[in-house]
């Protein structure tokens, strides 16, 4: 069986930091110790480096159609990408496919068995290792009955809107009982948080008087929206005894009722992404705002501060990206892999912001931003950068510890981090395959140098050792409530 050693590293992982050597057999990890040696292992000589779990992406949203194209990543070029910044294990949102006309008959059209496969053979070309959410955007008693194969599929989360009316929004009811659902299978329902019914009426005036830049985006989604569905939904989980998740979280408002939930023993958890950490709406305003836009929008430097606050005192549980990219001029090809791509992006709404694609790149940005800005700047500590990258998600998800941990036992997905590596970020430097970088021109202070899948190096420097088809569908259980020590 292949061995490799990693050796004198820095070993980091959610609660501890210590000097220690890895021992890599087949696709996992098999010692964890000092001093560790094997007869014919390759030696990897880890000094001055740190040994993390390979980071866990819980959303992204590669191949999705959506506003007349398609988000410009797929299962393999985000997936290589997530790799290049340390990320081994993403999360896709299936799409709920409509009902068939002729009934959903078990694993039929309309079926969630139906829905995931289209999503599995979307992602037979997957790079890294992989998992599922399921969009619940209709819900019937059909729907309610379907779900729990959901689990036997692996597939232990359910996404609810309350926003996007006459698309993906559900009803009050229908959360309530999806929540009830989930509870009685040992699922997680994960909350996209926004008032679909304020923003409609909104978008209507705005567009009447015949606002039609980028900003309209954002002063259409009032930040107002999120609270409180935010507390509402909070409230209904705590009604139904369920679990929530509440994903992309993007305002201050948001975190206090977050805050408020947890501490009244609510078992609801959150995620929030870099960007709604580093930018805000006054981006919009820029002549090529539509690079900001994505929903919910970025909100104000208040917003920003809390949500860093919300990280420093584990307020929130997770950073993932909602990695959604769109080419910010897709009539002009970029080259990737040699090849030159175009994919309509966000000059679809050059001229009404309704028709801007929502969406942006992070997944390869993630871990690398959050490291220099989060513990090289003093905000949060490597052991809570290993918990909102890896150890949570897996935790939260049902993954744990196979992924998000370095124990005998857990898969091989390790990043070798260089702390002190110097780099300067952006569009040439990502393999987010968009035209446009969030984080063009930053100054980073470390960086992966080396990306173990299951034992497989897939990234060394700025080689890719990956291929498509190399990454496996992992089959989540039943995951943890991260509590507040009130649940
Ligand atoms: O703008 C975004 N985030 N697009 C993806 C869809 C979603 O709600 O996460
Ligand atoms: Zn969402
Ligand atoms: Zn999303």
């Amino acid at each position: 069986m292949n061995a490799i050693l990693i050796k004198h590293g820095t070993i980091v992982t959610a609660s501890e930091t210590f000097q220690g050597d890895l021992l890599i057999e087949g696709e996992r990890i098999t010692l964890v110790g000092q001093n560790l040696s094997h007869p014919n292992a390759e030696v990897i000589d880890a000094r001055g480096k740190l040994l993390m779990p390979g980071g866990i992406d819980p959303h992204t949203h590669f191949d999705l159609e959506m506003f007349d194209t398609v988000s410009s990543d797929d299962h393999y070029t985000g997936h290589k990408a997530a790799a290049f910044g340390g990320t081994t294990t993403v999360m896709d949102f299936v799409v709920q496919e409509p009902p068939s006309p002729t009934g959903n008959g078990a694993g039929g059209e309309g079926s969630f068995a139906h829905s995931v496969e289209i999503w599995r053979r979307k992602a037979e070309k997957a790079a890294i290792d992989y998992s599922f959410h399921m969009n619940l955007t209709r819900f019937d008693e059909q729907v309610a009955a379907d779900i729990p194969s959901l689990v036997e599929m692996g597939i232990t989360t359910l996404k609810v809107f309350t926003a996007y009316n006459g698309r993906l929004r559900l009803d009050d009811a229908s959360i309530f009982r999806a929540l009830r659902i989930a509870k009685e299978h040992g699922m997680l329902v994960m909350l996209h948080a926004e008032n679909g019914d304020v923003i409609e009426v909104l978008v209507e005036e705005a567009l009447a008087a015949g606002h039609t830049e980028p900003i309209w985006h954002a002063l259409t989604r009032p930040p107002q929206g999120a609270a409180e569905a935010i507390l509402r939904v909070a409230g209904m989980a705590a009604v139904a005894e369920a679990p929530l998740y509440v994903v992309h979280m993007n305002t201050a408002g948001g975190v206090d009722m977050l805050q408020y939930a947890r501490q009244h023993g609510y078992p609801v958890m959150g995620e929030t992404c870099p960007q709604y950490l580093f930018f805000t709406q006054e981006h919009l305003r820029r002549p090529d705002g539509a690079k900001w836009i994505c929903s919910p929008p970025m909100r104000t430097a208040a917003d920003n501060a809390r949500l860093w606050e919300a990280l420093e005192q584990n307020i929130i549980q997770t950073v993932g990206t909602d990695h959604c990219p769109f080419f910010y001029d897709g009539t002009t090809p970029i080259l990737y892999e040699g090849q030159p791509v175009a994919i309509p992006g966000k000059e679809l709404g050059a001229h009404d912001f309704t028709k801007i694609p929502n969406g942006l790149p992070g997944v390869q940005d993630r871990m690398p931003v959050l490291w220099t800005e989060g513990v090289v700047k003093g905000r949060i500590t490597p052991n809570q950068f290993v918990a909102y990258t890896s150890t949570n998600a897996a935790k939260i998800f049902g993954l744990y510890p196979r992924k998000g941990a370095l124990l005998p036992g857990s898969d091989a997905d390790i990043v070798i981090w260089d702390p002190g590596k110097q780099v300067e970020y952006g569009v040439k430097h990502s393999h987010q395959r968009t035209d446009y970088n969030l984080y063009e021109g930053w100054q980073l202070t470390g960086y992966p140098e080396k990306v173990f899948l299951r034992g497989h190096l897939i990234v060394d420097g700025e080689r890719w050792l990956g291929h498509r088809g190399m990454g496996q569908f992992i089959k989540r259980h039943r995951g943890e409530i991260l509590g507040s020590g009130r649940f």
